[in-house]
């Protein structure tokens, strides 16, 4: 993982060999630049007026370098208009993506404009986002950029409160997203249930219950449509339940539950050989769930929040699962498991139904790697939407605009719900192959949750990714973290 070292200065103090300067048009106006364009004899000015290109748009840049200066090199970066959190994350990222083409190892940032501190702030932790990459199985260090300890410095006249609002908010939730992240592109035969649930268990320590259930506890509840799901593996279930009290007693809960499957080979519906490798991903929900677990305990939020995470592998074997099989699940429902490729839903009526019968809570939101169909509706950059409250439906699409993880409303309806309808069990795990199959398997789903404001979130096309996105390298995002925490934020605290 790449050491860096994130800091904030006055103007006075920066002590880097490197300046970015973020301009938002092709002039500058601080009295800072206009300084250093003097000591310069006004190779600054001439910089910008030779490069006529530069309008200080996202992601252009011209470099000067300065022999004579107090800096070895000087970047003009185009930073875009910032007028959200994801924008200035977004600038971040850009920033961090040209230190890397320059082959910077520190660099200090100064913005030519006034800008909010949390704004400020989101900006060195779009660096950081963009800025880590999962290396800790390459043996041999190489002598690449990437692998040096970064440096990055924001100079600013308000440096004091934007190092506290990103100590109290941002520094949880850059820890929230990475364990989520490592997790996610951990192998799975590092992480399994069991390695999993020890991992959550480390949140104790922040003052997060942690209760795990295991195979026997799980069967002792009537788990079953989750245990069936496992039966083909040597890696034993778990069920971990995690409790953050921040509000006290009297406040109501808030559960999230996400979808844990550490490998989904298919089970004896296997699945093609090719890209299988990537079904490692498929608790991203879970870890999403956990990662958004320490951001509420790092930084105190006052809420009451559940999360459940359903544990589980799904592999071939002579014990595994067999398409046709009914099992009956905790909620007393019995299911048909015709395809026992479609497992997520199965894990999660489990899950669901502990979190609503248990807790009790105002609102479940869950997150699943869920269907390969949502990532043909909408590829990369929505995750799918299913809701059957509109304030909470409305409440999570603004969040995720908000921080930039973004989300598309899908329909339920009465129609597709019949479609789940089994000859011979109250529900059967898949509809007709090829038709709005996102849509059944989020009715499957809702069977779960009563009569409670309930989201489930298909996170199929944007939680592991072969590419890299402004704000992470390829494999895991992180999505789900930054949209569930501004969700809190919002919505739950007091
Ligand atoms: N984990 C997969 C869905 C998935 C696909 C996640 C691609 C990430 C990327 C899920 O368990 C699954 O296999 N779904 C089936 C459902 C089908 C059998 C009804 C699918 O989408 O093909
Ligand atoms: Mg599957
Ligand atoms: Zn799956």
């Amino acid at each position: 993982m790449i050491a860096m070292n994130i800091s904030f200065t006055g103007i006075k103090n920066h002590k880097s060999d490197n300046l970015f300067v973020c301009l938002k048009s092709s002039k500058f106006s601080s009295d800072f630049v206009a300084g250093l364009d003097k000591k310069l004899n006004g190779l600054l000015t001439k910089a910008l007026s030779k490069n006529k290109w530069f309008k200080g748009k996202l992601g252009e840049h011209i470099s000067v370098i300065c022999p004579n200066g107090d800096y070895s090199a000087i970047a003009f970066i185009g930073a875009g208009k910032i007028s959200s959190v994801k924008d200035a994350q977004k600038l971040g990222g850009t920033v961090s993506s040209i230190m890397s083409k320059l082959k910077f190892e520190k660099a200090s940032l100064f913005l030519d404009q006034e800008l909010k501190e949390d704004l400020l702030a989101n900006l060195a932790l779009g660096f950081e986002l963009k800025s880590w990459a999962f290396d800790k199985y390459k043996t041999k260090k190489s002598d690449a950029w990437s692998c040096k300890n970064l440096a990055f410095e924001v100079i600013s006249a308000s440096y004091k409160e934007i190092k506290a609002a990103y100590d109290a908010k941002l520094a949880p939730l850059y820890a929230g997203i990475i364990d989520a992240r490592t997790l996610i592109n951990e192998p799975a035969n590092v992480i399994y249930p069991e390695t999993f649930a020890k991992h959550a268990k480390e949140l104790s320590a922040l003052g997060v219950k942690i209760e795990v259930l295991s195979k026997a506890d799980m069967a002792k509840l009537g788990m079953n449509a989750l245990l069936g799901v496992s039966q083909g593996s040597v890696n034993e279930p778990k069920m971990v339940i995690a409790r953050w009290e921040g509000a006290g007693k009297s406040a109501f809960w808030t559960a999230f539950v996400g979808k844990g499957l550490t490998f989904d080979s298919g089970g004896i519906s296997i699945k093609p050989s090719h890209n299988m490798d990537q079904m490692k991903s498929d608790m991203s929900g879970a870890a999403a769930v956990l990662g958004l677990m320490r951001v509420l305990a790092m930084r105190k939020a006052s809420a009451n929040v559940i999360g459940v995470m359903a544990l589980a592998e799904n592999m071939p074997s002579g014990q595994a699962q067999r398409p046709g099989d009914i099992v009956k699940t905790m909620s007393g429902q019995t299911v048909e498991v015709l395809d026992t490729d479609a497992e997520g839903r199965l894990v999660l009526a489990d899950a669901l139904w502990c979190a609503f019968d248990r807790f009790k809570p105002k609102t479940i939101v869950d997150l699943a790697t869920l269907t390969g169909a949502i990532q043909v509706a909408l590829g990369h950059e929505f995750a799918g939407l299913f809701c059957n409250n509109e304030s909470l439906a409305k409440e999570l699409i603004e969040a995720g605009d908000r921080v930039g993880e973004k989300l598309w409303r899908m329909p339920l309806s009465e129609e597709f719900d019949r479609q789940i309808d089994s000859d011979i069990a109250d529900i059967k795990n898949i509809a007709a192959k090829g038709r709005a199959g996102s849509s059944t398997a989020a009715h499957f789903l809702q069977r779960f949750v009563g009569n409670t404001a309930w989201a489930h979130m298909d996170i199929a096309g944007v939680a592991f990714l072969e590419q890299d996105t402004e704000l992470s390298c390829k494999g895991a995002t992180g999505y789900g973290v930054q949209l569930l925490n501004e969700f809190v934020a919002r919505n739950c605290e007091k």
